[in-house]
């Protein structure tokens, strides 16, 4: 993480777990190399880069993805990006983000100077969303679905009862992707007054250096948050990566890689249920698993010694120092892992 960006919780991120030599538990990015559909494009960029970046096919591509139109797109240098465009372009006067989830919603909202209100959901719900719990009066809720840091699935009609006329409906779907046929996506939802669904292609495609996202929304939403972008913000290898990640192959590939997501995270839930003393959060949807144990920091620390970097919860409002969240790998990394896992929590003893 740059320095500068550390100083407040919500800026700490999985990527500050990693040092060199750890196997990295903590990032919740596919770290398989992109297949040469997605290689060749984004590679043949390269010979072009003299020429400023020109949206339109990606804008296209991405619009056909989702069954909407170009005017309902909004590309982004990653789904970050989004929280800053939604943070700088309106002025809720009741913000609130429900947690707990992915922290730059709200430090975006908080750097643009807007006071945000927190929604906690809690444990002994499986940290499922109860839409008649969240205030009226909050005119911007962001939402996370599936939410990091608890894998957790809301159903897509709990969370569209929660638009109201005058009120913006962030749903960050980063990791939608990562459950087959995306069963509770809005992203194709043009009926829902205020609505905006943001996507990542940085997690399952294994893209997060490239920096490449977008937003769907009504058009008159879209317009305003594209006044706040910067000029050309996304490079030319993103936006080939943006058609190549829109094709019928990669929908079919995104599939396929989620079946085997849910394979190797059942067998991990397996595994994790064997250690006394380790309970997983919720019924996990998503590429990653949180997992609540004891002396959770000194687990970390120690696992950390044993060359396992996982992510701390401790950052996320709404979780302790006894959370700690682990990405979905395959068997020959989890297996060994397990066993460290529970050398460590043995030793605490
Ligand atoms: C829930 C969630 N949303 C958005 C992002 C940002 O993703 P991107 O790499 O597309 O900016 C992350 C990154 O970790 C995330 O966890």
């Amino acid at each position: 993480m740059d320095r500068y960006r550390a100083q407040s919780p919500l800026h700490f991120h999985g990527d500050s777990e990693l040092s060199d030599g750890v196997v990295d538990l903590a990032v919740n990015v596919r770290t398989m190399p992109p297949p040469e559909w997605l290689a060749t494009p984004i590679r043949a960029t390269l010979s072009d880069l003299s020429r400023y970046p020109d949206q339109s096919d990606a804008r296209a591509a991405v619009a056909g993805r989702h069954h909407r139109s170009p005017e309902e797109v909004l590309l982004t240098a990653g789904a970050a990006q989004a929280f800053t465009l939604i943070a700088h372009a309106f002025t809720p006067r009741r913000p609130m983000v429900v947690h707990p989830q992915f922290t730059e919603p709200e430090a975006a909202l908080v750097a643009a100077g807007h006071t945000v209100a927190r929604h906690i959901l809690v444990e002994e719900n499986g940290f499922r969303l109860d839409p008649a719990g969240v205030p009226d009066d909050a005119d911007l809720i962001v939402v996370g679905n599936p939410t990091n840091p608890t894998s957790v699935l809301h159903r897509a009609d709990a969370i569209a009862s929660l638009a109201r006329p005058g009120r913006l409906l962030v749903v960050d779907e980063a990791f939608a992707d990562t459950i087959a046929g995306e069963p509770e996506s809005l992203s194709q939802r043009r009926d829902i007054d205020g609505l905006i669904v943001i996507r990542s292609l940085t997690k399952t495609w294994g893209l997060a250096g490239l920096r490449i996202g977008y937003l769907l929304a009504a058009p008159v939403l879209i317009d305003r948050l594209a006044a706040h972008q910067p000029l050309w913000p996304v490079s030319s290898p993103a936006l080939a990566a943006a058609v190549a990640c829109s094709s019928p192959q990669a929908l079919a590939a995104e599939r396929a890689i989620a079946a085997e997501l849910t394979v190797d995270r059942d067998h991990m839930l397996g595994a994790l249920s064997k250690i006394p003393g380790v309970r997983v959060a919720g019924a996990p949807a998503s590429s990653f698993v949180l997992m609540r144990v004891d002396g959770g920091e000194r687990v970390r620390s120690r696992l950390r010694d044993a060359g396992y970097a996982v992510r701390r919860g401790s950052t996320f409002p709404g979780l302790g120092t006894d959370w700690l969240r682990i990405a979905v790998r395959t068997p020959s990394v989890i297996d060994p892992f397990i066993e460290a896992l529970a050398s460590v929590i043995t030793g605490l003893e």
